[in-house]
């Protein structure tokens, strides 16, 4: 009797710490923007993640993989803060992910670093981000990254002075430095540049004077998800600008699948640099838009919902060979190099930067089976974020 019961404590012990982490969920606490102007960006991110989840089953190194969401609003900086405390002391998650816009990701990173806890940044594209933790890693993009090859492509194609518009905050400022430094880098002009609100901006005079100072091409920057690029679209046709001569060339940020068919065929002949596409041309790919489709028929698969899914392909990649252990050191030592096939192409993890290193395409807004679609025409291969 004495000797089965003490046998039951060390069974019990020997489970206990075996199971340390093993057995218990991982939770992966979530600050997105659910409400709000961005709350597709929120609701985006989350589609492709769970959409892995769904692929790949509901735990990994088995430990049952749980998704905690806490809605940010958006551009509000304190209270991602606060979501991110609630899910670290309440909720007592592992990982830390999602982050639609760069204020949120600041935000959080001091957080990140004092909890030692692995950071995903499945949107936030502002270069500098990733040097703010130790303990951030990145499955979107960076501007720097996605803007330099729009530049090269505009010096390589006749494209000879520009005027520069970004939305006034990190990541505007990102695309307006990279796309000066190349262009002009290049043998281009920039003949002017302004910084626009990202609330309600009022994109009319800005235009008439672009309008007025005749540059082959303006340079759009603002961020997916809100009503700035649909606004400027709308303005640049509206007063005339393209039947001035004036091309339009920009970040796929302004394309996005989720906002083009509500753009309508305005968006037909826009050029843009990025690094997903609905229509890129893999068989992953093919398989991906489909179930995502399946999945969610009233929505279009974008750059958002891939970096979702991509994010938890890493998470559950660097499980496999922790054996389930989720600690940040050694996550985030761990992640560090890997590479994979993702549906926007091949990627990897600078084991140097935490960011992602990806092909960057230049692509078309083309009609394809009816449908708007950014069709890929020319690539990048590799691309790091030139800043770092
Ligand atoms: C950002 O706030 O960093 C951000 C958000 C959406 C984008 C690009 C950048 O499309």
């Amino acid at each position: 009797m004495h000797i089965n019961k003490t046998l039951t404590a060390i069974a019990l012990a020997i489970g206990s710490i075996h199971s340390a982490y093993a057995a218990d969920d991982l939770k992966i606490g979530m600050v997105l923007p659910m409400s709000g102007p961005f709350a597709v960006l929120g609701e985006h991110m989350l589609n492709g993640a769970e959409l892995y989840i769904k692929q790949h089953g509901d735990s990994v190194a088995g430990r049952k993989v749980v998704l905690i969401v806490k809605d940010d609003t958006g551009f509000a900086p304190e209270i991602s803060k606060r979501a991110a405390q609630e899910l670290i002391v309440k909720d007592k998650v592992d990982i830390l992910a999602g982050f639609g816009l760069t204020p949120s990701a600041f935000a959080v990173a001091p957080l990140a670093t004092e909890a030692k806890m692995p950071m995903i940044v499945m949107s936030a594209a502002t270069s500098s981000i990733t040097t703010k933790s130790p303990y951030i890693l990145r499955t979107s993009m960076t501007l720097p990254q996605i803007t330099a090859p729009i530049a090269t492509w505009a010096s390589k194609n006749g494209i000879k002075t520009v005027y520069t518009v970004v939305a006034d905050y990190g990541p505007g400022h990102d695309a307006e430095k990279q796309f000066v430094k190349t262009f002009t880098e290049a043998g281009g002009q920039i003949v002017g540049g302004v910084r626009t609100p990202v609330k309600n901006p009022d994109f009319a005079p800005f235009l008439q004077k672009i309008k007025d100072t005749k540059p082959d091409a303006v340079f759009f920057f603002a961020p997916a998800g809100g009503e700035l690029g649909v606004a400027f679209l709308k303005g640049y046709k509206e007063r005339g600008l393209d039947k001035a001569g004036i091309k339009l060339i920009s970040t796929g940020d302004l394309t996005d699948e989720d906002v083009l068919g509500a753009m309508g065929d305005p968006t037909l002949g826009v050029m843009t640099s990025f690094h997903y596409s609905e229509v890129h041309d893999s068989a992953l790919n093919k398989s991906y838009t489909q179930a995502y489709y399946k999945a969610y028929p009233d929505k279009r698969p974008n750059f958002i919902t891939v970096a979702g899914y991509d994010a938890m392909h890493l998470v559950y990649d660097v499980l496999k060979k922790t054996g389930g252990d989720a600690s940040g050191d050694k996550f985030i030592a761990t992640a560090k190099g890997m590479k994979w096939e993702s549906p926007r192409g091949p990627i990897s993890i600078d084991p140097n930067t935490r960011e992602i290193v990806q092909n960057i395409y230049i692509r078309k807004v083309e009609k394809v089976d009816g449908k708007l679609q950014n069709v890929e025409f020319d690539h990048i291969a590799d691309v790091k974020d030139p800043t770092k």
